[in-house]
């Protein structure tokens, strides 16, 4: 026998004493539900998403109210936009009549208890595919945006969102539309904020979804990535600047995204800051998980359960993701 006076084992020896030792839990109500929407009159599956659709706006409603019954409490809605309705401004962005306020008031009518996030940033709109207004130059222009963004989340709150979600990585943008939203009596809509949001090839499928890349038109130079205004996934230290920013600019939530491969950077915000955190499980890391489990590769249920926790157990309050419906499903069945 070893002469051992600590044995950690003793605490993991039956799910009764782990349960009373762990130190993480993970609910429905944790999970942000992303979805997609078109103007079409049918669903459309992802190809490189399966499992998600593009919905058409009859059928959303059901599957908000089936969120809701799992438990889930807030979606956030992202628009395929018609080619012919994009332009060099995005101005569609703020179209009251346009698909995502349409969508917002539905939903509000059927589901007022849902809370309901938006989107903010300019690449559905864009016929140059960039979170940003691109100057004949190729410059991602910062100031000129922001004031597009404003009607944008203006738009938005009009319709009944609760939470809006900038997530085009201006510089000043969250302190705007915060002035902007409370000027016209919108004091009590939210904003979670993309605080950290890195230049990544994870967000592949979710451009696929919303045929929302960056893209050549005419003789304009379009920059083919965000690097100039998404973070440069080398950087940490710089996250806390941005975190710092948000929090005076008056974000109720900051957000970290990708998820992954970026807990770092979860831990370090909910360290620095007393805010809520969320952190974003995107589209590219789903796809990864539904590749493996189709070929049988891994098995998708603990595999995402445990994903979804360690996202917890890094400190993210939140966590946006495209499993969250099959996640609250096996929550609830234990
Ligand atoms: C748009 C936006 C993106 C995502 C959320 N909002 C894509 C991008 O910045 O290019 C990615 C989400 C995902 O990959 O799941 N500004």
């Amino acid at each position: 026998m070893l002469d051992l006076l600590h044995r950690p084992r003793r605490l993991r020896r039956t799910p009764a004493l782990r349960a009373m030792v762990r130190q993480t839990s993970l609910q429905a109500t944790d999970l942000i539900y992303p979805l997609f929407v078109h103007e079409e009159d049918r669903n459309e599956p992802i190809g490189s998403m399966p499992g998600c659709q593009r919905w058409c706006l009859d059928a959303l409603g059901d599957e908000v109210g089936r969120a809701w019954d799992l438990g889930i409490r807030c979606v956030v809605l992202f628009p395929k936009v018609a080619d012919g309705l994009k332009s060099e401004d995005g101005a569609e962005c703020f179209n009251e009549g346009g698909l995502i306020p349409r969508a917002i008031r539905r939903l509000k009518a059927e589901h007022p208890h849902m809370v309901i996030m938006t989107d903010v940033a300019l690449d559905p709109y864009s016929s140059d595919g960039h979170d940003g207004i691109v100057s004949p130059h190729g410059v991602v222009l910062n100031d000129e945006t922001v004031e597009i963004l404003c009607q944008q989340a203006l738009a938005q709150a009009r319709a009944g969102a609760d939470l809006i979600g900038p997530s085009d990585m201006m510089d000043g943008r969250v302190e705007v539309i915060r002035t902007t939203l409370d000027d016209h009596g919108f004091t009590d809509v939210g904003i979670i904020s993309y605080t950290a949001k890195y230049s990544s090839a994870y967000y592949g499928p979710f451009r696929d979804a919303l045929d929302s890349a960056p893209r050549a038109s005419g003789d304009k130079p379009i920059p083919t990535n965000k690097d100039s205004y998404q973070m440069d996934p080398a950087n940490s230290r710089e996250a806390l600047i941005e975190a710092d920013l948000d929090n005076g600019e008056g974000a109720d939530i900051l957000m970290v995204k990708p998820g992954l491969a970026y807990l770092d950077i979860v831990a370090k915000l909910r360290d620095k800051s007393t805010l809520p955190i969320a952190a974003y499980n995107v589209s590219g890391e789903y796809a990864m998980v539904k590749a493996a489990a189709e070929r049988g590769w891994i098995e998708e249920r603990p595999v995402v359960l445990e994903t979804l926790l360690c996202f917890r157990r890094a400190g993210a309050d939140l966590i946006l993701t495209y499993h969250a419906p099959d996640a609250a499903l096996w929550l609830r069945k234990g």
